[in-house]
């Protein structure tokens, strides 16, 4: 397994590849990567002869108050977990090699980005249909995939890869989970041991709306107010959001007419956790 800084040397593996016949896969990260990442890379060398990693964590996609300089990194631990995981190549750009300095192109969405996250960060899915989209002309991947944890960024992709017509096959894979249930996420880092143990009331709010969903409850509101009040139990605890909205469009509804995903964005302290499910009926 190679680690490459240029673009350039991206298109020489993959032209070689390609040269040969082989199908590729690209799995986009932002490093500091952990078994949800690996469960990603893994499916995707199951399906494809190679897999390109990119580890690069997008300016463009952080808010002037977000977490860009503290965000995790570590190189060396990802390029060990890539490599046990199948993938062929990580992609490990400075910013200057993916931005110019006078750039002014972005991909800019309505409707599936408006809602949810794009709520409480305004610029995040342009940074991240931007970078996603550079990194598709980059690769030219038969194949990308993205964690079902950020699932309103999976639907936002979908909508992109269509309306701009990206001939890349979109896969989503299942959240990955503590044995505790906490959905496993880079930002668990910043958690205290007291942090952590409250941040258990986010999967156990995604049990019980399931629960719920899955008993027959029509409601999407009962649902949602019934996780909120099993959030707000939690003094450390503040909700962005906990809101059901059609899984492909992202808009409200009322009613669990599926594909519903439930979702939520929520504080534990100063770090913004997500988690959510989907009800397929
Ligand atoms: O999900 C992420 O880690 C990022 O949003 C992505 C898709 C790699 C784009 O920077």
């Amino acid at each position: 397994m190679k680690v490459v800084k240029t673009i350039e040397e991206v298109r020489e593996a993959v032209r070689g590849w390609r040269a040969e016949g082989l199908s590729v896969g690209l799995v986009p990260t932002m490093g500091f990567l952990h078994e949800g990442h690996k469960s990603l890379i893994v499916r995707a060398a199951a399906d494809n002869d190679r897999v390109v990693v990119s580890d690069f964590v997008n300016p463009t996609q952080f808010g002037p108050t977000e977490d860009l300089e503290s965000y995790p990194r570590d190189l060396n631990r990802d390029a060990a977990l890539c490599e046990e995981a199948g993938a062929a190549l990580i992609f490990n750009p400075e910013v200057d090699e993916m931005y110019a300095d006078d750039a002014t192109t972005f991909v800019n969405m309505t409707g599936p980005s408006e809602d949810l996250c794009g709520m409480s960060r305004p610029i995040h899915f342009r940074g991240v249909c931007t970078v996603v989209s550079k990194l598709f002309n980059i690769v030219k991947p038969d194949r990308a995939y993205f964690g079902q944890k950020d699932a309103q960024q999976l639907a936002v992709i979908r909508r992109m890869v269509r309306d701009l017509n990206f001939d890349i096959e979109i896969v989503g894979c299942p959240i990955v989970r503590e044995a505790d249930g906490l959905a496993k996420s880079s930002r668990n880092t910043y958690l205290s041991a007291e942090e952590r143990q409250a941040a258990l009331v986010l999967s156990q709010a995604v049990k019980l709306g399931q629960k719920m969903a899955e008993d027959g409850e029509k409601s999407a509101d009962k649902i949602v107010d019934a996780m909120k009040k099993h959030i707000e139990a939690e003094p450390l605890a503040k909700i962005d959001y906990v809101k059901a909205v059609d899984a492909v469009s992202v808009s409200p509804v009322t009613e669990m007419k599926p594909p519903v995903l439930v979702a939520m964005a929520v504080y534990i302290g100063k770090t913004r956790l997500i988690d959510n499910f989907i009800y397929e009926g």
